[in-house]
């Protein structure tokens, strides 16, 4: 699914559902970052228009995420809280090259990653029955559109590259995206 190379391991969805609050909280800050990146590449890359326009789509989209989780919260009297940092992210951050084209590359490649996660975690969320239905529901209407935001950040890399050179690329940041998946800790996280 989605060029993902390993599921979530097995034991994380069990801790998420125990632990929604905190997951609520987390998912909360992962839309604010993704909102935050989006903003980025657009001060990052000015001169290219055709991703300056796809990626106003998806800082509306990703605001609009932020909004409902945070409005999420509020109905269940909680705050969002401080944002306690994303490791996986962080660590999947690290294969950016440092010199620029690869650097766009990269940027939009990881990005496309995050996102496949996401949907994947969404959809684990909208299936589980220890979760209550609204809630369920909403991660359920997330998952479109986080797969919608994965095959836009692809579409936008093949825009400025060679086809070949980014699908070779996403097949190396995918081989490592899944060893971090396997190492993470079932932490109840988004990306836990
Ligand atoms: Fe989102
Ligand atoms: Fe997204």
């Amino acid at each position: 699914m989605l060029c993902l190379k390993t599921s979530t391991n097995s034991g994380w969805i069990d801790v998420a559902a125990a632990n929604m609050p905190a997951i609520m909280r987390d998912h909360a800050h992962c839309e604010k970052k993704a909102a935050l990146n989006a903003l980025n590449l657009i001060m990052r890359y000015p001169d290219k228009t055709e991703l300056v326009r796809e990626v106003i789509t998806i800082l509306e989209e990703e605001t609009a995420h932020f909004k409902l989780m945070v409005g999420e919260l509020a109905q269940r009297g909680l705050n969002l809280g401080l944002d306690k940092g994303n490791p996986y992210a962080q660590q999947l951050s690290s294969v950016v090259s440092k010199q620029e084209p690869m650097r766009l590359l990269d940027l939009l490649l990881v990005d496309c990653l995050i996102e496949a996660r996401s949907c994947e975690r969404f959809t684990l969320l909208a299936a589980s029955e220890a979760i209550p239905p609204d809630l369920r529901g909403i991660y359920h209407s997330l998952m479109a559109s986080e797969e919608g935001h994965f095959m836009t950040f692809v579409e936008i890399a093949k825009t400025y590259f060679p086809h070949d050179v980014v699908d070779k690329r996403l097949e190396e940041i995918s081989d490592l995206e899944a060893n971090i998946v396997r190492s993470l800790t079932n932490q109840p996280a988004m990306h836990g």
